[in-house]
Formats: structure tokens, sequence, C-alpha cells
């Protein structure tokens, strides 16, 4: 599946996308909240991102994957997903992570946005969720940029860096997505 927002393209990764995703998964910043952690080596970010690249293969497919590229030069900026229940909760995961130097000109929140309408709109979601560190400021405002909803915390779920981190979860119901759209 190809997606395109206004100034981004998405396209599902391949192996051929293994150096910039391990160059992303390697800086400190963009791992601060994460639980994959900074990889030692490329192979182990072949094994991290081996079960995403595999999904494309899948059917029914539950997790997709995106490179996000800048359409205008066509330059590797970072990667999104969602991961989707494929039952009968019809739930969907977002996530979003960005090069730092792309950081802070609505990027996330522009692919953010169009995930929920493919979720919503294609994939045939219910609900659309997001956790997040709750020290992520960042990631906390693209959240609510993107129209989600504050639930509550997940107390010490994250292992980041030796410790256990809470984590908010957000997310957007069908039915709030409708009214907004006015469908
Ligand atoms: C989180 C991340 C994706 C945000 O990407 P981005 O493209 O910079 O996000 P946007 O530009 O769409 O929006 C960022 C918002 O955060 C705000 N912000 C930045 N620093 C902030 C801070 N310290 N406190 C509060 N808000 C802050 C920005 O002002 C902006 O909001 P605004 O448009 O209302 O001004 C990026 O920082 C990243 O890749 N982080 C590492 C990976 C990660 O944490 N991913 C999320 C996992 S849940």
């Amino acid at each position: 599946m190809k997606i395109q927002t206004q100034r981004l393209e998405l396209t599902e990764i391949s192996w051929g996308d293994i150096e910039n995703i391990h160059k992303l998964h390697s800086i400190f910043e963009v791992d601060e909240f994460n639980t994959v952690g900074l990889p030692k080596d490329i192979e182990e970010t072949r094994e991290n991102i081996r079960p995403y690249v595999e999904a494309k293969e899948c059917s029914p497919q539950s997790k997709y994957t995106w490179k996000i590229v800048l359409k205008e030069t066509g330059e590797f900026i970072g990667l999104t997903g969602i991961k989707v229940s494929l039952d009968k909760f019809r739930i969907g995961e977002i996530f979003y992570k960005l090069l730092p130097e792309h950081w802070g000109k609505g990027y996330a929140t522009e692919v953010s946005i169009r995930l929920i309408e493919i979720g919503f709109d294609r994939l045939n979601l219910h609900r659309i969720e997001a956790g997040c560190a709750v020290k992520n400021f960042k990631s906390i405002r693209v959240l609510e940029k993107s129209g989600m909803t504050q639930e509550g915390i997940y107390r010490k779920i994250l292992p980041i860096r030796g410790e256990w981190v809470d984590s908010y979860i957000y997310s957007i119901i069908e039915d709030e997505y409708k009214r907004k759209m006015q469908i």
C-alpha cells in the first residue's frame, strides 16, 4: 500500500531500506522513549525489522510499516506504521519516528492524520490507539493535534534503558472520526 500526504510519500519498507532504518534506530534522541533500544550493529536491526518487512507477504496483513520520504527531494526522513488486530475488536495501533533534522515541521502530525484516515476508511477499524511515554512531550502533542484523546496511563509498562516507564494511552474511535469528517 502506497500513501501520499501533501508533502510526503509513504512506501512499505523492504530490505533495500535497511541502511536508512539502521541509521534512524541508531540515533540516541530517536530511541529516547522507545523500547526497541539502540542496535549494536546492522544485523540486530535486520532481526528487529524482519517481522515488519516480511509482513507484506502475509494474507491477511496485520502489520504495515512505511518509510517516509519527502516528495520534493525523495529523501528518507523516517518510519511509520500501523498494527491491526484482524479480529472482531478492529483495533489499530500507530507509531512514527523521524530523523531529528526533520523534527518540528509538522511531518509527524501530517503522517498521523493520514494513518487515522487509512485506518478507518481502508482498514475498516473501529478504534485506533497509540501509546506514548509520559515524558515524550513532542509525541503527546502530535497525538493531540491528530484528534486523539488521552484515556489514561499504563503504569511502569515500557522497559526503557533499564527503567520501567509509564505510558499514556491515546485513542480515536470511528464515530468521533466520522463526526469530525461529517461523513
Ligand atoms: C515525536 C516525533 C515523531 C515528532 O515529530 P515532528 O514531526 O517533530 O512532530 P510535529 O512537528 O508534527 O509536532 C510536534 C509538536 O510538538 C511540539 N513540541 C516540541 N517540543 C516540545 C516540548 N518540549 N514540549 C511540548 N511540545 C513540544 C511542537 O511545538 C509541535 O507542536 P505545535 O505544532 O503545536 O507547535 C519526533 O520527535 C520523533 O521522531 N521522536 C523520536 C521517536 C518517537 O518518540 N516517536 C513517538 C513514539 S510514541
